[in-house]
C-alpha cells in the first residue's frame, strides 16, 4: 500500500503476531465452550470480515457462516432507528446457537440494534465475539462475550477496518493520526 497522505501517520497498535495468537487463543476458548453444538457465525460486514475469516479457521466446531450488513449512522445520531438493515441474513436462525463476529465494539449501538433483530428471529443462544472493545466509548448497555483487545479511545484502522474504505487491508491494527490530530470521524 501507498504511504498514507501527507501529515497522516498509522502507528501499529497491534502487530499481526499479536492478532494471530489472540485469534487463536479466542478459537480454543469458543471451540472448547461450544464443544458438540453447531453454531452459526454471524459476520457484520464490511469491518468483520478479515477477523471472521481468522477466527473460522481457528474453531473445531461444526460452523457455518452468513452475514449482515447495516448502513452507517450520521455522527450525532443516536436514535437506534437510524440503523437499517442492507443486507439481510440468508438462512434463517431459530434454534440455532448464534455467534455475532464484530471487529469493534465502540458506542453499543450497532450490536444493540442487531440483538433485536437477530433475538426476534428466536435463535438458541445469542453470544458476541469482538477483536477490539473500547469500553470507554459506550453509549449502550452492552458487552461482548469475548474479547480479543480492549483499546483505548484512538482510532484505528487496518484487519478489516477502515477510513474512508481505506486501510482495510493492511495486516496490523494501527492507530491513524491526522495532522490537527482530531479522529477522522467517530467509529
Ligand atoms: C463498525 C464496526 C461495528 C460498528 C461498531 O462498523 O464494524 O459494526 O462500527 O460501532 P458502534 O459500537 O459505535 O455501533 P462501520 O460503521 O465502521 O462499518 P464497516 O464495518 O462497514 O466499516
Amino acid at each position: 500500500m501507498d504511504p498514507a497522505p501527507d501529515k497522516t501517520t498509522l502507528e501499529v497498535l497491534l502487530d499481526q503476531k499479536a492478532i494471530a495468537r489472540r485469534v487463536r487463543e479466542l478459537g480454543a476458548q469458543i471451540s472448547a465452550d461450544y464443544r458438540g453444538r453447531p453454531v452459526r457465525l454471524v459476520g457484520v460486514l464490511k469491518g468483520a470480515w478479515v477477523f471472521l475469516a481468522d477466527l473460522v479457521r481457528c474453531l473445531d466446531l461444526d460452523v457455518t457462516v452468513d452475514f449482515l450488513s447495516f448502513t452507517s449512522y450520521g455522527d450525532g445520531v443516536e436514535s437506534s432507528g437510524s440503523v437499517k438493515i442492507t443486507k439481510d441474513l440468508d438462512q434463517p436462525i431459530a434454534g440455532l446457537d448464534v455467534l455475532i463476529v464484530e471487529d469493534i465494539l465502540d458506542t453499543g449501538r450497532t450490536f444493540e440494534y442487531l440483538l433485536g433483530v437477530l433475538e426476534a428471529h428466536n435463535p438458541r443462544s445469542i453470544r458476541v465475539v469482538t477483536l477490539l472493545d473500547k469500553p470507554s466509548r459506550r453509549l449502550r448497555p452492552v458487552q461482548a462475550d469475548y474479547v480479543g483487545f480492549t483499546i483505548p479511545d484512538v482510532f484505528v484502522v487496518g484487519y478489516g477496518l477502515d477510513c474512508g474504505g481505506k486501510y482495510r487491508n493492511l495486516p496490523d491494527v494501527r492507530i491513524l493520526r491526522t495532522a490537527t490530530d482530531e479522529p477522522p470521524a467517530a467509529r
